[in-house]
């Protein structure tokens, strides 16, 4: 049976292996003191970035360069980058845009954040949903934004990746609401935890989700695989 296998290492750094691809989100290993990886080991085909702020670009760039993997971010960000490093292999996409990376259909949606590269100007940042048949959707940085029941009308994502560590994003009330505009099938919290600034608690918000009946949460253990069938469905 296909399936889908998602390995979260820490931050908004998710690996996603499907249909035969191998998929990097905002790669932030060095100096994210909750990776288990180093950038040398990572293999990716695909690697996708939300937005240029540091804590999600991080080594997205050298991972792509030495995989020879294309990089799907924003159109000033991709623009910025491949003209730093004209190897780089990149698709820059806006808002609704949608590529299709060797069978993975990646969409670009709304993620209310900023965004920049170096200090200047990078475009807005993004969210994206992706896959085959199983849809992920991995909402970047973002405060809370009524247009997700736009996502889950558009793209219904079975798996939703949502931050719920404040101070730059959304926090446990506010991503309990998204959850309940999502409705996917199952939630995992995101962007927690990792410095002071963004402290938080997983079984708060997957007890206010679970007990609305939103959807279902998993609290991620970094490194550790979880795996779902093409509906969706949880495998181990
Ligand atoms: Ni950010
Ligand atoms: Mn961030």
């Amino acid at each position: 049976m296909a399936q889908t296998v998602l390995k979260w290492h820490g931050h908004a750094c998710f690996e996603v292996e499907t249909k035969n691809k191998r998929i990097i989100v905002d790669p932030f290993i060095t100096g994210n003191p909750k990776s288990d990886l180093t950038k040398e080991e990572v293999k990716a085909d695909i690697v996708l970035v939300t937005h240029g702020h540091t804590d999600h670009l991080g080594d997205a760039v050298e991972i792509a360069l030495k995989n020879g993997a294309t990089l799907v971010t924003m159109v000033e960000l991709g623009w910025a980058l491949q003209a730093k490093h004209p190897d780089l292999k990149v698709h820059a996409i806006n808002y609704s845009g949608t590529v299709n990376v060797g069978g993975i259909d990646i969409t670009s949606v709304l993620a209310f954040h900023t965004s920049s590269l170096d200090g200047g100007y990078a475009g807005n940042p993004m969210g994206m949903v992706f896959g085959d048949s199983l849809k992920i959707y991995h909402a970047g940085d973002t405060g809370v934004f009524k247009d997700m029941e736009l996502i889950r009308e558009l793209y219904h994502p079975q798996i939703s990746l949502l931050p719920i560590g404040g101070y730059y994003t959304m926090h446990v009330k506010e991503a309990t609401y998204a959850a309940s505009m999502l409705r996917s099938k199952y939630t995992i919290p995101m962007h927690y935890n990792t410095f002071d600034a963004i402290r938080s608690d997983p079984v708060l918000f997957k007890n206010n989700v679970e007990k609305a009946g939103y959807s279902s949460v998993i609290i991620a253990e970094v490194g550790k695989e979880i795996k779902f069938d093409d509906s969706g469905n949880r495998l181990d």
